[in-house]
């Protein structure tokens, strides 16, 4: 076989195995987990989630009675929590911290993620 043969059969050889590298998993992770972190915005995936698992004790007009006076409910409420350490202590059980949702289940791993992705992101009100 002449050199310039045996390149190009090792160039289609690496294009080809090239392709193999692009699986579904690499190409688009929140396939493969469920959870999507590509696009978390306050209004969208924060809100549902405390919705869902907070507000019955810490909505506004809840938070008197049932949340210990504490609000998480409009966005400036939240970001105080985010900001000092509150919000994701709780949640995630960390030592020091009480634990929430009190009395019920933790939140899963994704509520989680999407909620530091969120702090992580800078705390948007979007
Ligand atoms: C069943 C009611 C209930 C639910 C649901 C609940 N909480 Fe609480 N939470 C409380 C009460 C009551 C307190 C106040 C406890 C105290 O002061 O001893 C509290 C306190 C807090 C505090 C303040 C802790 C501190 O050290 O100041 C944070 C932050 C908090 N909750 C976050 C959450 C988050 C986030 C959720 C949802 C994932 C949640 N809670 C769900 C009842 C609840």
């Amino acid at each position: 076989m002449k050199q310039i043969h045996k390149i190009i059969l090792l160039l289609l050889i690496i294009s080809l195995t090239g392709c193999y590298y692009d699986s579904e998993e690499a190409l688009y992770p929140q396939l493969s987990t469920g959870c999507d972190l590509s696009n978390v915005t306050f209004a969208a995936t924060v809100t549902p989630i405390l919705q869902a698992s907070c507000h019955s004790c810490h909505s506004n007009s809840n938070a008197v009675n049932s949340g210990g006076g504490v609000k998480i409910q409009n966005y400036a409420d939240v970001v105080i929590l985010a900001n000092n350490g509150k919000l994701m202590g709780t949640i995630t059980h960390a030592s020091g911290y009480q634990q929430m949702p009190q009395g019920g289940g933790k939140l899963s791993d994704c509520e989680i993620n999407q909620l530091q992705k969120w702090i992580d992101n800078g705390k948007l009100n979007n």
